[in-house]
């Protein structure tokens, strides 16, 4: 192919003129080839994101191969070297928790396989193994839910007695979620976080946590915050099991803003959800393609989100795409 003529060929698949290998495969009509690795289903929001880059994929046209851990690093792993003995174009991984990659994604480097990261962030030796990370500020997220109860608690006065259900141990969201809300109650000696213990994101453990926190501390406590929202909403069934009122005698702070979140709220049974975007297909899409060119790529595509509190959920819940 003449040089003009493939640069309008790459211009033409909105890709920068750029001479690596990739670029040119895609230019002479071969199809983008991701392998995705996935941790699972453990949430709504997990759901919405594959989902989300399933059908970002076919809008592309490009082929993905999707893998599924079932919440195990090491099938994670597998899939990877799977994407790697297949020579796919680029791996997205979604890691479980952030440690334990280093030697996969070495091996992703040598083959010239782009990784981008997405949801989840990893914590390597060699940061030149991974391309981007595509997903939240969860410190921020943690940060948002504790200004929230600030400022819902700020006529009150005594102790605030909160219980905490973290996610998957090792996890960034998990990680963060507690750093960012614990940064900003630092500085009002009068929350105290009388337990915390990981509920794995999901809904079942979420409500059998919450019961044992209840059995331990009863009506001592003053706060749920759960770092997803369906740990949350299985909170919610403990609380109501054990006859108390969720959203009143309990206020519940969960993350993600999912569709169940809303209904919650509306329901008079949870009170704010800080969002995390799930829908980042479309973003993937895009960076893979510019990542398989060959282009530099920023390290982090943040998402943009917000918080809805229980007062703004039925006007905004028409709204909600996940
Ligand atoms: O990585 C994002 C987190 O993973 C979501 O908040 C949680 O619901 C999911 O399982």
């Amino acid at each position: 192919m003449k040089r003009r003529r493939f640069a309008a060929a790459l211009a033409a698949t909105g890709l920068a003129a750029t001479w690596a290998t990739p670029a040119w495969s895609q230019a002479a009509g071969k199809k983008l080839v991701i392998g995705f690795a996935q941790t699972g289903a453990e949430s709504e929001w997990r759901t919405a994101n594959t989902d989300s880059v399933k059908a970002a994929a076919q809008a592309a046209g490009y082929e993905l191969k999707f893998s599924d851990a079932q919440q195990k690093q090491e099938n994670q792993i597998k899939a990877i070297r799977s994407f790697i003995a297949q020579k796919v174009d680029v791996i997205i991984l979604a890691p479980l928790v952030t440690t334990g990659w280093d030697t996969v994604l070495k091996e992703a480097k040598a083959a010239k396989i782009p990784v981008i990261l997405e949801s989840r962030n990893v914590v390597v030796k060699d940061p030149s193994t991974w391309t981007t990370f595509v997903g939240s500020d969860f410190v921020e997220e943690g940060r948002r839910a504790a200004q929230w109860l600030l400022g819902h608690t700020k006529n009150t006065t005594g102790t605030v007695n909160i219980v905490e259900l973290q996610g998957t141990v090792g996890s960034d969201p998990a990680i963060e979620r507690k750093k960012g809300f614990e940064e900003v109650l630092k500085a009002h000696p009068r929350y105290k976080i009388i337990r915390s213990q990981t509920a794995d994101f999901t809904r079942a453990k979420g409500k059998e946590v919450m019961e044992a926190f209840l059995k331990a501390e009863g009506k001592k406590i003053n706060v749920l915050y759960a770092h997803n929202d369906d740990m949350a909403i299985g909170a919610i069934q403990a609380i109501e099991e054990a006859g108390l009122k969720p959203a009143k005698d309990i206020l519940v702070i969960g993350v993600d803003a999912v569709k169940g979140a809303f209904e919650a709220m509306i329901a008079g049974k949870m009170n704010v959800s800080v969002e995390c975007n799930p829908l980042l297909g479309p973003q993937l899409m895009e960076a893979a393609a510019k990542a398989a060119a060959g282009q530099q790529l920023p390290r982090w595509i943040k998402s943009i989100e917000g918080v809805f509190p229980a007062e703004v959920a039925a006007k905004e819940f028409p709204n909600r795409k996940y």
